[in-house]
């Protein structure tokens, strides 16, 4: 057998495409990490910081479309994975419950459901996010917002977001998908280590923490902005 074919034979497996879930999990887990940290430079004392941020991660745009391949592709094999595994969850699951086993059965099937619901929900979040504040389709005008800094003409991303969650509507459906993205976490960061084999009972309660925390941080972080804007923290 050929490596191809090994991996097409593993990919087969329910365990191979849990592992596919799980590794573009935590490269998305990074992802988001990573992008809340650098969105919180909105709370910088001048706007020229996260303008500068910006600007310093387009100037390369070999680098920004690879990078934009490497998410697409986790984005891409994440759903693919995890869909594929609650269809087949749900095509197995029985008729009739096993007295004995039914708690647990239920129990995994309801959170094989919520978690493809708040997937998708954050999915097409992203879709509009991309649409609102990277090809800036929702609103023309924050194209020719121009800021200079260091002597050089950038994008005013700073003003772009400020104004974009100054409509009540888009930041109420932000913050909502932070919502969903802390309960899809919450459950997801655990399950991760669960798939990876690295879970045992002593472990457990720390994995449980850890992925609760880490749910809380990225929900506090990312609402922190649409928050502050509809409270006027920022004047236009
Ligand atoms: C309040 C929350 C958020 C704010 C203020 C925010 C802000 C931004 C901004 C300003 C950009 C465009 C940067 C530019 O083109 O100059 C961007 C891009 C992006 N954001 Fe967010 N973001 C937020 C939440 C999220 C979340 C929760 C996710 C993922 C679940 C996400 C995923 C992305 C992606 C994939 C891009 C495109 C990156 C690229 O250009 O390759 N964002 N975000």
């Amino acid at each position: 057998m050929t490596g191809n074919q090994e991996i097409l034979g593993f990919l087969k497996t329910s365990i191979g495409r849990k592992w596919v879930v799980a590794l573009t999990g935590l490269i998305l887990i990074a992802f988001v990490v990573v992008h809340m940290a650098g969105n919180l430079q909105m709370f910088a004392p001048t706007a020229d910081a996260i303008n500068r941020y910006a600007y310093l991660l387009k100037s390369n745009s070999l680098l920004l479309w690879a990078f934009r391949l490497v998410l697409l592709t986790a984005v891409a094999g994440h759903i693919w994975a995890a869909l594929s595994l609650a269809r087949e969850n749900r095509v197995a699951k029985p008729v009739d419950y096993a007295v004995r086993g039914r708690k647990s059965r239920l129990h995994v099937t309801l959170a094989s459901v919520t978690m493809v619901i708040s997937g998708t929900v954050i999915l097409g979040f992203v879709i509009f996010h991309l649409l609102h504040f990277t090809a800036q389709v929702v609103d023309r005008s924050y194209v020719s917002l121009e800021t200079v800094v260091d002597g050089k003409t950038m994008h005013d991303v700073h003003r772009m977001v400020v104004q974009g969650f100054s409509k009540p509507l888009i930041s109420g459906f932000y913050i909502l998908a932070m919502g969903l993205l802390f309960f899809h976490l919450r459950h997801g960061a655990a399950s991760v280590f669960q798939t990876l084999g690295i879970r045992d009972r002593n472990l457990s309660k720390v994995i449980d923490a850890g992925s609760w925390i880490l749910a809380v941080v990225l929900f506090l972080g990312f609402s922190s902005i649409p928050v502050a804007v509809l409270l006027g923290f920022w004047k236009l």
